[in-house]
């Protein structure tokens, strides 16, 4: 018999059929058309500044406030190096996305984990650390977390700036998923609550495509100031090609039509998974996120990921390790599960197969 077709909730990629590579055509010839002497040379570390003011803009805050990048994900390293001495705490969510993890530890960083429940970090937790350590940021993904799903209710929101500012430390916004919503009403970006505590994250990754490598940061002048220097040092200045296409395609208006495409393209995906876990596994309590690229649920008892991950590659589906996305051990039944890339008929088969595996282990 032929091997089963491989499914892959592994990694959270977009899918390929979302790419917008016709206005991306559009946008790669305006760019070069009106700003190639800008972006074919070296420039400013903080990025293509017609790029920085349209985000300053969208933001409605200085253009200073305003770096653009290689990625978002490389900001929490030039963060790292412009802050931190090795052994200083930095709080995460429990679980949380483990690339930030691994670039925090390589930054030397103390990694402290607040428990990440339904609505937010569990806000006791996060008293009860703060009485024992001092961290420089809390980086929280507020909306439709990876790996988790969950969103940050306003209450939540609230009292973590509340801490932040009491406590002296910022918050650290991941928020590439935010636009991605579903269902339900959004709630205000902790940057929208509270600028003067806030460093803010995203990039449009999920939202073009990873491919550009377009991602930025908004806040604190000066610390914007010290991330360019770490970036300048590091790349000189960032791929400003690809921050003049990316320019183009927002400035032409191709952004919001975009994201009203993946809505409705990865809504009915959400569904799909939720409909097939509803039908094949509802003992492991899935969480039922309102956007985004994620949801995850808790294996059975006696039933470790580890050992579902090795039968699940007999079957062609493939998971990623729940362990990963936990700084201080644990996450040995956590499953996350990305489903943006997955076709809905693919998905049903996918957590038929899961369903599968995890039965034959308790069996
Ligand atoms: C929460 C979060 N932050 C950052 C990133 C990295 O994105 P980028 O492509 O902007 O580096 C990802 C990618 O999956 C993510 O899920």
């Amino acid at each position: 018999m032929a091997d089963p077709k491989p499914i892959n909730f592994t990694r959270g990629v977009p899918a390929t059929e979302s790419f917008p590579a016709a206005q991306l055509a559009i946008a790669a010839e305006n760019a070069l058309r009106n700003h190639s002497a800008t972006i074919l040379q070296y420039g400013p570390a903080s990025g293509f500044l017609p790029m920085r003011e349209w985000l300053a803009a969208r933001y409605g805050v200085a253009v200073e406030s305003v770096l653009c990048s290689n990625g978002s994900l490389q900001i929490v390293e030039f963060l790292g190096a412009a802050l931190l001495a090795p052994g200083d705490a930095v709080f995460v969510e429990e679980p949380t996305y483990d690339r930030t993890l691994t670039t925090l530890r390589k930054a030397g960083a103390r990694v402290v984990g607040i428990p990440l429940e339904a609505d937010g970090p569990d806000i006791d937790a996060l008293e009860q650390a703060l009485r024992i350590h001092h961290p420089r940021f809390f980086y929280v993904i507020p909306d439709f977390q990876n790996p988790s799903g969950a969103t940050c209710s306003r209450a939540k929101r609230e009292r973590l700036v509340e801490l932040a500012r009491s406590h002296n430390f910022f918050l650290l916004e991941d928020c590439p998923y935010r636009s991605l919503r579903y269902s339900g009403q959004a709630e205000p970006a902790l940057i929208e609550l509270a600028p003067d505590v806030v460093l803010l994250m995203s990039s449009y990754s999920k939202l073009i495509g990873p491919g550009p490598r377009f991602g930025f940061a908004i806040g604190d002048a000066g610390l914007l100031q010290r991330i360019a220097k770490v970036a300048e040092d590091t790349y000189i200045s960032p791929g400003l090609l690809a921050h003049g296409i990316v320019y183009e395609y927002c400035a032409a208006g191709y952004l919001e039509p975009q994201v009203e495409r993946l809505l409705a393209l990865y809504a009915p995906r959400l569904a799909a998974t939720l409909a097939a876990l509803d039908k094949h596994l509802p003992e492991t309590a899935p969480t039922r996120p309102q956007g985004g690229f994620f949801l995850s649920l808790t294996l059975p008892e006696g039933v470790n990921t580890s050992d579902v991950r090795t039968a699940a590659a007999l079957v062609g589906l493939n998971l990623a390790d729940g362990r990963g996305f936990f700084s201080n051990g644990g996450g040995e039944r956590f499953l996350r599960l990305p489903y943006c890339a997955l076709s809905p008929v693919d998905l049903e088969e996918g957590i038929k197969r899961l369903a599968g595996v995890v039965h034959a282990l308790q069996a």
